[in-house]
C-alpha cells in the first residue's frame, strides 16, 4: 500500500480545484461533497479481498489507504478534508504503513486530516456549514449511507442551536464522472502502460495454450505478465473459457483442461496506476482455426472492424452497437444460424440467441466506467475526443442449441478492443494484440 501519491498531487489538485469550481457554479450558497472509501471485503472468515480504493476518491486524492473519507468544501477556508486511519505502530507491524493524519496533509495536500475516529464529530461541523450536499446515495458503501443519514438527523435536531442540514442532496457524479469520462493525457498513458502489460500477456497465454494445457496455467501466465514492469495484476477477474466455457460469459473457474480442436477465450486486463485494460482474445488451442471456427470467428472481426472504422467524434456507442448487430445478424442467418429476414430478426431480438450482450462501454479506472450514456434529455451521448471505451462483439453457440448447425455448437467467440476516440477519429489502443486470423494463427504457432 503506498504511502506516497501514484501521480504528482498537482493532478489531484487541479481535479478538486475543477470539482470545487463546478461545485459553486451548481450550488452558489455554499456546498460540501462527501467521498467515502470503498469498504474492506470479507472473503471468508479473518480473510480479506486484497484491497483496492474507490475510484472516485483515488481519481480526487491518489489515497488508496482502506478507511478513508475525502470531503471538499466550497465553504469556509479548509476546501480539501481527509479522514483517515490513525498511525498505529502496533497495527502497521500487521498491515504495512499508514499516512496518518499528518501524512494526509504532507503528502496528499489536505487542508486539513483528521483520524477516523473523530468522522461523527467533525463531518457535521463540515456538512452543516453548507446549504448542498454532494454525496452519491446507493454507491458501494451502505452503511455509511445510514450514518450520514443518521447525522442529517442529528442535524436537523439541533436546528435550534442554530445548525443547520443542507436543503439539498446531489449526486457528485455529475461532475466527477464527467471529469472521469473524459481522459487527460496522464490518464491516456496509464492505459497505454495498461495495455502493453495486457499485450504481453495475452501473447504468452496464445504461445502456451495448447491442447493439455489448463485454463489455470494460462491465467498464471496472464497474471505474471500483467505484474511484470510495474503493474499490480488484474482491473477484473480474468476469463479463461475453453471449449464451450466460452459460452458461459462470466465463466471464471479457470480450471479445466483445454482439448484438441478446441479455441480459447481469454477476457483479461491488467492494471496500471488503477486504470485497467480491458481485451478479450480468442484462439484456436492447436494453432490452426477450423473452418467453421474461421466463419464464426471472420464474421465477430467483421463486426468489431466496422465499429472501429466508424469511431470519431458525434458517433455513438448506440450507434456502434446497432451496426455490430447488423454485420452479426446478416452472419447469422448466412451461417443458417437464424432464417428469415435481417430487418425482423433485428426488430424482433432474434440475433440475442448467440449475441446478448452490448457492443461497448466506457474504461477507465473501473473497466465498466462511469460517466453517462445518455444527454440529459435522454438522447444517446455522442463520443468525444478522450473518452475511451470498449468495442467487444461477440457470437455464443450453446453446446445444446438445436437450433444451431452441429459444426457451430458450443463456439464461444469475442473480440474485444479498447478504443480512444481522437480529433481526428480514434486509435485502438489495442490493436497490437494480435486478431486476425493470420496473426492469431502466428502468435499460436511454435
Ligand atoms: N471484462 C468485462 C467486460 O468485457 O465487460
Ligand atoms: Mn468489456
Ligand atoms: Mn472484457
Amino acid at each position: 500500500m503506498p504511502v506516497t501519491p501514484a501521480f504528482d498531487q498537482s493532478v489531484h489538485k487541479a481535479r478538486r480545484d475543477e470539482v470545487l469550481r463546478r461545485m459553486r457554479e451548481m450550488a452558489p450558497s455554499g456546498a460540501v461533497a462527501v467521498f467515502p472509501g470503498m469498504p474492506v471485503a470479507t472473503r471468508n472468515s479473518d480473510v480479506e479481498h486484497a484491497y483496492r480504493a474507490d475510484s472516485d476518491l483515488f481519481f480526487l486524492t491518489g489515497f488508496e489507504e482502506p478507511e478513508a473519507v475525502a470531503v471538499l468544501s466550497t465553504v469556509g477556508e479548509k476546501a480539501f478534508t481527509l479522514f483517515v486511519r490513525p498511525r498505529d505502530k502496533e497495527r502497521e507491524i500487521w498491515t504495512g504503513r499508514r499516512a496518518g493524519a499528518e501524512g494526509a496533509m504532507t503528502a496528499f495536500g489536505a487542508d486539513q486530516a483528521f483520524e477516523m475516529g473523530r468522522l461523527d464529530e467533525e463531518l457535521p461541523r463540515l456538512i452543516g456549514a453548507a446549504r448542498t450536499l454532494f454525496y452519491r446515495l446507493g454507491g458501494d458503501d451502505e452503511p455509511f449511507d445510514l450514518r450520514l443519514g443518521k447525522l442529517l438527523r442529528n442535524l436537523r435536531a439541533r436546528a435550534r442551536a442554530g445548525l443547520n442540514a443542507p436543503t439539498r442532496i446531489e449526486d457528485p457524479g455529475q461532475i466527477v464522472h464527467e471529469l472521469r469520462l473524459r481522459k487527460e493525457p496522464r490518464e491516456i498513458e496509464a492505459l497505454r502502460q495498461a495495455v502493453e502489460a495486457t499485450r504481453r500477456g495475452h501473447l504468452a497465454a496464445m504461445q502456451a495454450g495448447r491442447p493439455g494445457s489448463h485454463e489455470y496455467e494460462l491465467h498464471a501466465l496472464l497474471e505474471r505478465e500483467f505484474r511484470h514492469g510495474g503493474g499490480r495484476g488484474w482491473g477484473y477477474y480474468p476469463i479463461v473459457a475453453a471449449g464451450d466455457n466460452a459460452t458461459v460469459l462470466h465463466y471464471n473457474d479457470n480450471r479445466v483442461q483445454v482439448s484438441e480442436g478446441e479455441l480459447v477465450l481469454i477476457d483479461a486486463g491488467a492494471e496500471h496506476d488503477l486504470y485497467t485494460a480491458d481485451v478479450t482474445r480468442t484462439f484456436p488451442a492447436s494453432g490452426k482455426f477450423s473452418e467453421a471456427q474461421r466463419a464464426c470467428y471472420q464474421l465477430v472481426l467483421e463486426a468489431a472492424d466496422a465499429c472501429i472504422a466508424r469511431t470519431k467524434p458525434g458517433e455513438t456507442i448506440d450507434g456502434l452497437h446497432e451496426v455490430a448487430v447488423r454485420i452479426l445478424t446478416e452472419g447469422m442467418v448466412r451461417l443458417g444460424l437464424l432464417q428469415g429476414e435481417v430487418d425482423a430478426l433485428i426488430k424482433d431480438n432474434a440475433f440475442r440467441r448467440y449475441y446478448m450482450h452490448r457492443t461497448s462501454h466506457w474504461l477507465g479506472l473501473d473497466v465498466h466506467d462511469v460517466g453517462s450514456y445518455r444527454l440529459a434529455d435522454g438522447s444517446p451521448r455522442p463520443l468525444e475526443p478522450g473518452m475511451v471505451f470498449t468495442i467487444e462483439p461477440g457470437l455464443y453457440i450453446a453446446r445444446d442449441d438445436e437450433q444451431a448447425p452441429k459444426q457451430f455448437r458450443g463456439l464461444g467467440i469475442r473480440i474485444e478492443d479498447d478504443i480512444l476516440v481522437t480529433a481526428q477519429g480514434h486509435e485502438n489502443l489495442t490493436a497490437e494484440i494480435p486478431r486476425t486470423v493470420e496473426d492469431v494463427e502466428r502468435a499460436c504457432s511454435r
